[in-house]
């Protein structure tokens, strides 16, 4: 295939606007999978049981299909993108390997917060789009005033836009042709020095790590003799081929083609998305703008029965083999025993990563409150801190630490006029600055929707932030950030203590204004999950000498005895049948016996 019949694209969208489904029926009209066995497929295209679950696409999925145009065969690379605002650093990453993009948009939904971010994403790197109106077929769609709004929001034309139904299957046929049409074909030339562009990876039983590339220059075949650009590191080329739509092996990658190349990466590490492969012996430029994941939430992870350690260990290595933008520290508790320090780009990818953790290797865990990581900033030296635990005290901030910052993020949230008041409260109440706000629909739409935009601490919308825009929007706003870089803060460090002894795995780092309310909410929550004991234990949050919320376990009368332990929580059953002997093992914190339940109670109930 010369570059004249290559297209590379991606589908870009909001969160369930049809991406996945699109998918399937692109690659369904050009026979690459076959209709009937549609359901089968979907199975094997969405591997992952949590993204079933959840209807999400975490890993990016890419497919090769060939289409007869003009009386011509074309090579046409879809080059899938993940869906959701932690993955935005992927999205931006695979469309470095596109010329084109399909925007699609939901009729009955409109324009929402992702489909501005993925928009923009693809029109700094410059790529072609072409808009898709898709759901047509809902009697709620709205196609004429969905496409006011994205003439109004992306100045596109609005007859440029095609109408499609993902699911019935209307109007497939032209999405390809436009595909061909207007995205210009890649350029490259076969006699250049080899210049291929990672932009993904997927872990291989068999072959290990095999990366996905966009051949950008040169010819990559079996045996070649290839080193990356960022790490330095050879590899022998043991397969080439295309993902059509699994693996198929081709005698060579050539320029403007996407595939993958097996060549004995043990660690999926090694695979950096965004890194540059060459020939050994002849370098060339990398391709601009490299940067690693950057874990932005971490929290802790420990195994409910502490001799279990060993094999949480070995199940999240496995794990992390097919998800290489976690980030594993081990770490250890005098409370929780030894655990490991996980680094996530983002809460739902935390969230991803513990269902997969419990379905797939049926582990009991324990997962402490999730942090970001804080900039301490002594006179000499900047320390990030992503663990409570290391956070200096209160006296030392004072003495020693010049100042204390916080990642902030820029966040969009576009919702209905009606629920604007709302909206603001809940930003408001999140710390946000910098609001502002604008008709998103140009037009005289009789339910106008705004798009609001603010400044927020990252850690203000890693826990439930979420959740209560839906649910304070009758589920109608949508919402999407990124990254705006650090900001100086006052945070202080909480401590909980029972009977006088900190307990270090409940430590948090929380803002000036929410010490009341945190240390209240936590204090109960304590006093409800901790079993009664022999004496009386006070319950403390404190900052330094600062107490700022207690509670009193008062002692158990004699005659009680057995049963005490009444914490409530939906997976507590399963848990509890899974690890029914570690319910006698105790820990001890001072004087007070706690069973590890209870943390995993007190923590799972954030
Ligand atoms: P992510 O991969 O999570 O980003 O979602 P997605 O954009 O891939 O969405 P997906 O294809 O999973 O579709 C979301 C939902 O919309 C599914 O329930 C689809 O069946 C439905 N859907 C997709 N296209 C159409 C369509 O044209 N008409 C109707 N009525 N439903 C559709």
């Amino acid at each position: 295939y010369p570059c004249d019949v290559i297209r590379n694209f991606s589908i870009i969208a909001h969160i369930d606007h049809g991406k996945s489904t699109l998918a399937d029926r692109l690659l369904e009209l050009t026979g690459t999978i076959e209709k009937k066995e549609r359901g089968l497929n979907k199975q094997v295209l969405d591997k992952l049981k949590v993204e079933r679950e959840r209807g999400i696409t975490v890993k990016a999925q890419t497919a090769s299909m060939i289409h007869n145009y003009a009386g011509k065969d074309h090579l046409l690379n879809l080059i899938d993108t993940p869906g959701h605002v932690d993955f935005a650093w992927e999205v931006s990453r695979s469309l470095a390997a596109c010329q084109g993009a399909l925007l699609l948009v939901d009729a009955s939904q409109g324009v929402q917060a992702q489909s501005l971010s993925v928009f923009h994403a693809a029109k700094d790197r410059g790529l072609t789009i072409i808009p898709v109106l898709n759901k047509i077929d809902l009697p709620a769609a709205q196609p004429d005033i969905v496409a006011a709004q994205m003439q109004s929001t992306f100045g596109i034309n609005p007859d440029d836009m095609i109408r499609i139904s993902a699911k019935s299957g209307i109007g497939i046929e032209a999405v390809l042709q436009a595909i061909i049409d207007r995205i210009p074909p890649p350029s490259g030339n076969v006699n250049d020095p080899l210049k291929a562009f990672l932009f993904d990876s997927l872990y291989d039983q068999y072959r290990g790590v095999v990366s996905l590339v966009n051949i950008q220059g040169g010819l990559l075949k079996k045996g070649d003799k290839i080193m990356s650009c960022h790490t330095r590191k050879k590899y022998e080329v043991v397969e080439v081929g295309i993902m059509y739509p699994e693996e198929v092996p081709t005698a060579s990658l050539r320029p403007g083609q996407v595939g993958y190349v097996a060549c004995n990466m043990k660690e999926s590490s090694e695979a950096h998305i965004g890194d540059t492969l060459h020939r050994v012996g002849a370098p060339v430029d990398p391709m601009p703008g490299f940067k690693p994941a950057k874990a932005m939430v971490y929290a802790g992870i420990f195994p409910v029965d502490s001799s279990d350690f060993p094999k949480l260990e070995e199940s999240i290595k496995r794990l992390t083999l097919t998800d290489r933008s976690v980030e594993i520290m081990r770490e250890s508790s005098t409370a929780l025993g030894q655990g490991l320090r996980l680094g996530f780009l983002g809460s739902l990818h935390m969230d991803v990563f513990r269902q997969r953790l419990e379905d797939e290797y049926n582990a009991s865990i324990i997962i402490t409150a999730p942090t970001v990581p804080y900039k301490v900033i002594y006179r000499d030296r900047t320390v990030l801190v992503s663990n409570p635990t290391d956070f200096p005290d209160v006296n030392d901030v004072a003495s020693h630490v010049k100042e204390v910052q916080e990642p902030i993020v820029k966040a969009s949230i576009i919702v209905p006029e009606e629920y604007l008041g709302d909206m603001m409260d809940l930003c408001f109440n999140h710390r946000a600055e910098n609001v502002d706000h604008k008709y998103l629909d140009a037009s005289e739409a009789t339910s106008a929707r705004i798009i609001l935009t603010c400044t927020m601490p990252l850690s203000e919308i890693v826990t439930d932030f979420f959740d209560k825009l839906k649910s304070r929007s009758s589920g109608f706003a949508s919402f999407d950030y990124e990254d705006a870089g650090y900001q100086a803060s006052k945070l202080s460090k909480m401590v909980f203590l029972l009977n006088g002894k900190p307990v270090d795995a409940l430590a948090l780092i929380v803002h000036r204004t929410a010490e009341q309310e945190v240390g209240r909410a936590w204090v109960k929550k304590l006093h409800k999950v901790i079993p009664r004991q022999l004496f009386e234990v006070p319950i403390q949050a404190a900052i330094g000498k600062r107490i700022i919320a207690r509670e009193t376990l008062s002692a158990m009368r004699a005659d009680v005895t057995a049963g005490l332990y009444g914490g409530h929580h939906e997976r507590k059953l399963k848990h509890l049948n899974n690890q029914k002997e570690s319910k006698r093992k105790m820990k001890r914190v001072g004087s007070v016996e706690l069973p590890q339940e209870a943390f995993y109670d007190i923590l799972s109930s954030n």
